[in-house]
C-alpha cells in the first residue's frame, strides 16, 4: 500500500503516462530514453512526469521549457536529487553530484579558481598543443593500417585535466591509471542502466548478490581506493599555501577551514571531487571526437573541407590560440557534432530546491528533474531536419559563424557544465591538429554504426578507422 501511496502524482503534477504498479514506468527507459521522453512530450506537453518506481520525476523537453526552468528559475532548479545509488557512491558530497548548499558553493568555487589558475590561458594552450603531438605521434605508429581510437583519444584527454588536478601527464602505457579510467566510465554507463534505477526504487536490492548494480558498487570501491593512494602520492612535498595543482589548493582548504565545524571540505570529498573531474572531463570529450572522427570518415567531402581551411589558415603550421575565430568551418563542424551526438543526452540529474511553480504546475521541493538536452537539439522549432548532420546550419550566408539560442551540450543555469571552455579549447586542438596531419578513412568494406552505445553519456560504437598521412 504504501508504495501505490507512493506512486500517486502529488497535486498540480504534470501529467505522464500511465505507470504500471510498482515499477512504474522504469520499463519504458530501457531503449533510448531521450527518444522515449521526447516523443511522450509530443502526447503530454514539454513538461510532464513519469513514475520510476515510486520516484515522482519530472521531465523537462525542448527549448523553451527547459529555459524557463534551468535559466529563469536557476536556483529552483539548482539541486541533485538524494537518490540512494548517488548516496551510497557519494553521500551527496563531492562536486557534480552534490547537494546545492554550503558544500557544492565551496567545491564549486574552488574547482573554478584552480580551472582558471591552472586550465586556461596561454599555459593551458601550450599543454595542450604539447599533448596534441603526443596523440599524433601515438596514431603515427598505426602506420595507416585499422585501428580502434577509443584509448589513445581518452588517455590524451584525461591528461588535460590530469594537469590540473596532479600537475601533471600520465603516459599512454600507464595501465593502472588506464584501468582505473575503463572502470569508472563502464560505471557511467551503468548509472543509466534499469539497474540503476531500479536500485533507487527498490534500496533493498543492494542485498541481492547479483546484477549490475554489484558490479557498479565493486567498480566504484576500486576507483575510490585507487584515487586515494595516488592523491596521497601527489600530495607528498606539498608547501603550504603555494598549490601547484588542484589537490595542494583543496588540502589548503582542509587546513584553512580546520577550526570551522560546519566545512564541506574534506578527505572523502576531496576524492570524490577528484574522481568527478577526471570523468566528466575525460567521458565527454573523449566521446566528443570519437564521434568527430567516426563522422569526418563517413563525410570525406566535409573533411576535406574542413582540411582546406585548416591548411589555408595554418599554412603547415601548429594553430595559435587566436587561430580559432579564424576557423568558422571547423567550429561549424564540432557544433553540429555536439548538436546531432548529444553526448550527455539528459544532462545531469538535478532535483528542486524549493517548491516550485512552473507554466500552472507545482513542483514539491526535493523532485527529482531530468533536462532532456536531446529534445533541444532536435527540438523542431528551433532546428530544420534535425537529424541531419549538416554543419552548414552555423553558418551565415558569408561562411561565418553563428550561434543558435537553442545549442546546449553544456546545459545551463547554476549547474552547468564547469569546463564547457576548456572542452571547447580541447576539442579545437586536438580535431585541428589530427586533421592537419592524416586524412581519416575507414577500411575496406567497413561500415559503421550510428547507433550510440546507451549510458549516461552517448558514445559510438568501437569502430576501426586508418589514419593516412597527408601530403601538405
Ligand atoms: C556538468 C556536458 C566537459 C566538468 C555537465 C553537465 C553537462 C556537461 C550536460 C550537466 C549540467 C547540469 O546539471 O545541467 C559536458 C560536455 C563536455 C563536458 C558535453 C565536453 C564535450 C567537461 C570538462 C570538465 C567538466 C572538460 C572538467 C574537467 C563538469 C562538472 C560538472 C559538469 C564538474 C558539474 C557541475 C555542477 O554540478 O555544478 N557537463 N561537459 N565537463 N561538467 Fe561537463
Amino acid at each position: 500500500i504504501r508504495q501505490l501511496l507512493k506512486q500517486r502524482r502529488p497535486r498540480g503534477f504534470p501529467p505522464g503516462p500511465t505507470p504500471l504498479p510498482i515499477i512504474g514506468n522504469i520499463l519504458s527507459l530501457a531503449t533510448e530514453p531521450h527518444v522515449y521522453m521526447k516523443r511522450q512530450s509530443d502526447i503530454h506537453g514539454q513538461i510532464f512526469s513519469l513514475d520510476l518506481g515510486g520516484i515522482s520525476t519530472v521531465i523537462l523537453n525542448g527549448y523553451d521549457a527547459i529555459k524557463e526552468c534551468l535559466y529563469y528559475q536557476s536556483e529552483v532548479f539548482a539541486d541533485r536529487p538524494s537518490l540512494p545509488l548517488f548516496q551510497k557512491m557519494t553521500k551527496m558530497g563531492g562536486l557534480l553530484n552534490c547537494k546545492y548548499g554550503r558544500g557544492w558553493i565551496e567545491h564549486h568555487k574552488l574547482a573554478v579558481n584552480c580551472f582558471r589558475y591552472f586550465g586556461s590561458g596561454q599555459r593551458m594552450f601550450e599543454r595542450i598543443s604539447e599533448e596534441c603531438l603526443f596523440f599524433l605521434d601515438a596514431i603515427e605508429k598505426h602506420k595507416g593500417k585499422p585501428f580502434n581510437p577509443k584509448h589513445l583519444v581518452t588517455n590524451a584527454v584525461s591528461n588535460i585535466t590530469n594537469h590540473i588536478i596532479f600537475g601533471q601527464r600520465f603516459t599512454y602505457d600507464d595501465s593502472d591509471f588506464q584501468h582505473m579510467i575503463e572502470i569508472f566510465s563502464e560505471n557511467v554507463e551503468l548509472a543509466a542502466s534499469g539497474w540503476a534505477f531500479m536500485y533507487n526504487a527498490f534500496p533493498w536490492m543492494e542485498y541481492l548478490p547479483f546484477g549490475k548494480h554489484q558490479k557498479l558498487f565493486r567498480n566504484a570501491n576500486e576507483v575510490y581506493n585507487f584515487l586515494l593512494q595516488i592523491i596521497k602520492r601527489f600530495s607528498q612535498e606539498r608547501v603550504t599555501q603555494s598549490p601547484r595543482h588542484y589537490i595542494d589548493a583543496y588540502l589548503d582548504e582542509v587546513e584553512q577551514s580546520a577550526t570551522d565545524t560546519a566545512t564541506t571540505f574534506s578527505q572523502d570529498n576531496l576524492i570524490f571531487s577528484v574522481g568527478e573531474l577526471i570523468i566528466a572531463g575525460t567521458e565527454t570529450t573523449t566521446n566528443c571526437l570519437r564521434w568527430a572522427m567516426l563522422y569526418m570518415a563517413l563525410y570525406p567531402r566535409i573533411q576535406e573541407k574542413v582540411q582546406r581551411e585548416i591548411d589555408c589558415v595554418l599554412n603547415g603550421r601548429l594553430p595559435a590560440f587566436e587561430d580559432r575565430q579564424r576557423m568558422p568551418y571547423v567550429e561549424a563542424v564540432l557544433h553540429e557534432i555536439l548538436r546531432l551526438c548529444n553526448i550527455v543526452p539528459l544532462g545531469i540529474f538535478r532535483a528542486t530546491s524549493q517548491d516550485a511553480v512552473v507554466r500552472d504546475y507545482t513542483i514539491p521541493k526535493g523532485t527529482m528533474v531530468i533536462t532532456n538536452l536531446y529534445s533541444v537539439h532536435f527540438d523542431e522549432k528551433y532546428w530544420s531536419d534535425p537529424s541531419i548532420f549538416f554543419p552548414e546550419r552555423f553558418l551565415d550566408n558569408n561562411g561565418r559563424f553563428v550561434r543558435h539560442e537553442a545549442f546546449l551540450p553544456f546545459s545551463i543555469g547554476k549547474r552547468h557544465c564547469l569546463g564547457e571552455q576548456l572542452a571547447r579549447l580541447e576539442m579545437f586542438l586536438f580535431f585541428t591538429t589530427l586533421l592537419q596531419r592524416f586524412h581519416l578513412q575507414f577500411p575496406v568494406g567497413f561500415i559503421p554504426s550510428l547507433s550510440p552505445k546507451l549510458g549516461m553519456t552517448l558514445q559510438p560504437r568501437p569502430y576501426s578507422i586508418c589514419a593516412i598521412r597527408r601530403q601538405q
